[in-house]
């Protein structure tokens, strides 16, 4: 199998390739004059079996990867693996007027069939015209933390959206869990609400599918030291991490911030390769 990683992703696509005991696609990536993006294959896929790689932070990370679709069109197979999905939280009309625009992004992506990860609502899997799946990083991440070895550690979700995967990263490590309430006041702005979680001279980890402005995050931290947490550390998949996030985040009182490699980050320091290769070798 061929394994050719986008602009997005090429260092996943790299460590997916080893995993796989392969080496990555070679591809260029370039600019015309005016702006628009030209990319080029260095490499045959005319009758291979290809997964392409591409995470979709940006519009352009989107348009990158309709190329990358496009030039392979004479694959026999493809696979296309999204780690992070642009737009994937506008999977519904919330207000009238909008669009979905998870749909709109999702009907455009065609192949033999497409992983994503810790999609952030699994409905978005269903806009997709061809098979897709969503691959868990939960246990990955619940066996970095345990490495810690940190005595007693509680994991948090910010959210009540975050339950499932805050139970996933738990299970198997014996963790204790629970959750906050989160309601949201504008895109940067969230209230928590002081739920009584017991932190009292414990070490929290705080659990949540990504971290984007760091509005969510940097609340839950003030309330948990607040009520006596020990230390507080952020484990997230999609470290979206926009702005002056990390900054937010220390000020805080963060710990320390682990994240996988759906997004290639400084904080990126627990690669999913590891999946996505389990994944492509049970095709
Ligand atoms: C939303 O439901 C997500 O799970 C995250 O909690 C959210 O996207 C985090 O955003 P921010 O870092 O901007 O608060």
């Amino acid at each position: 199998m061929k394994i050719l990683g986008g602009p997005a992703s090429q260092l996943l696509a790299s460590r997916t390739a080893k995993a796989l005991g392969t080496e990555p696609v070679l591809c260029e990536f370039n600019r015309f004059p005016d702006g628009e993006l030209y990319l080029r294959i260095t490499d045959e896929t005319k009758d291979e079996n290809v997964t392409i790689i591409q995470s979709t932070p940006t519009d352009s990370d989107f348009v990158s990867l309709l190329q990358l679709i496009n030039a392979c069109n004479e694959a026999r197979e493809l696979n296309v693996v999204i780690p992070y999905m642009g737009y994937a939280r506008q999977d519904k009309r919330f207000k009238n007027g909008e669009p979905i625009s998870a749909r709109a992004i999702a009907c455009c992506i065609n192949a033999d069939r497409i992983f994503t990860i810790n999609i952030h609502a699994k409905n978005v899997l269903g806009y997709f015209p061809c098979p897709a799946k969503n691959l868990d990083a939960a246990k990955l991440l619940g066996e970095y933390i345990a490495s810690f070895g940190m005595e007693n550690p509680i994991l948090v979700a910010p959210d009540s959206g975050a339950k499932e995967l805050v139970k996933n990263v738990s299970s198997g490590q014996g963790f204790d869990y629970d959750h906050l309430h989160k309601t949201r006041l504008s895109g940067d702005t969230v209230i928590i609400n002081t739920k009584n979680v017991d932190v009292t001279g414990r070490h929290v980890v705080l659990v949540d599918d990504m971290i984007s402005t760091g509005g969510t995050m940097a609340e839950s931290i003030r309330i948990l030291r607040d009520q006596g947490a020990v230390d507080v550390y952020l484990a997230c998949v999609h470290p979206v991490l926009v702005r002056n996030a990390a900054l937010r985040l220390f000020n805080a009182g963060v710990k320390d911030i682990i994240a996988t490699d759906t997004l290639e980050k400084a904080e990126s320091i627990l690669s999913v390769a590891p999946l996505i290769a389990d994944a492509l070798k049970n095709i």
